[in-house]
């Protein structure tokens, strides 16, 4: 069965002290108890995330990680870092992260094969521009996107991984995939998925949505059949908020 998720992607806001406090109040909520919560800081709050959540339902992961365990790579971090501060989960191939720092599906491929290799669990984002939607090719976008960052993985790997459907023209833009258009799509990709995998592997992977999605569009948006979650930026920053997106479930 596949599970429901709501993962907060802090992206570069929040130091030290504004973690301290919207962790504390992220603590204090009793979630329901079929929604997994997870929470993305900066790295420079990771560990205190992780080490302040270490005995609560709430998963601390990170934003990126670089493809190596380790090397000559100044300013990067690795999933063997991540790991022995007991940061499990990792979001891969954000939009940002195309766009803005050249990551490419091959080199997503690696960052996915250093994830399974280390036992993580791998948030792997994906989405189309608007100028692919507007020509109609959303379809096409997602399928190749998939196909080469995620496809080369074995059966077996698939249980680490979620996936994020983030269409670019929706992120921090306030405009919104309706209902309808979330649902089309991840209909489309489970389909995919189960064509070159199977039915059963399509059937249990979640699929999380992402794109201003906010307290007064997420009920609609999780009500979706093919959609089990979101991944939530904008709206995470804010504990009322984003509290209340959990609670839309
Ligand atoms: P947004 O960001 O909710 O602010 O649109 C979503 C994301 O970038 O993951």
């Amino acid at each position: 069965m596949r599970k429901k998720i709501v993962a907060g992607n802090w992206k570069m806001y929040n130091d030290l002290s504004e973690t301290t406090i919207l962790l504390a109040a992220l603590k204090e909520q009793v979630f329901p108890e079929d929604v997994n919560v997870m929470v993305a800081p900066a790295f420079t709050n990771l560990q205190y995330a992780s080490d302040t959540l270490r005995e609560h339902p709430v998963t601390v992961a990170a934003q990126n990680m670089h493809q190596s365990e380790k090397g000559a790579f100044t300013g990067e971090v690795s999933a063997v870092m991540l790991k022995s501060i007991g940061v499990e989960t990792v979001i891969l191939g954000h939009s940002e992260r195309r766009a803005y720092f050249n990551e490419n599906s091959a080199l997503l491929a690696e960052k996915v094969n250093s994830a399974l290799s280390n036992n993580m669990t791998a948030i792997f984002c994906f989405g189309e521009e608007l100028v692919d939607r507007k020509a109609g090719k959303h379809f096409d976008v997602v399928r190749e996107q998939l196909e080469d960052g995620l496809f080369h993985i074995s059966e077996k790997d698939w249980k680490h991984i979620i996936l994020a459907y983030e269409p670019v023209w929706a992120i921090g833009t306030g405009e919104t995939a309706s209902p309808e258009q979330a649902q089309e799509i991840h209909q489309f990709i489970r389909k995919t998925i189960s064509e070159n995998y199977s039915e059963a592997i399509a059937e249990n992977v979640s699929i999380l949505y992402g794109g201003s999605v906010k307290p007064a569009n997420a009920e609609e948006i999780f009500g979706q059949k093919d959609v089990d979650g979101g991944l939530i930026g904008g709206a995470s920053l804010d504990a009322e908020s984003f509290i209340a997106i959990v609670n839309a479930f």
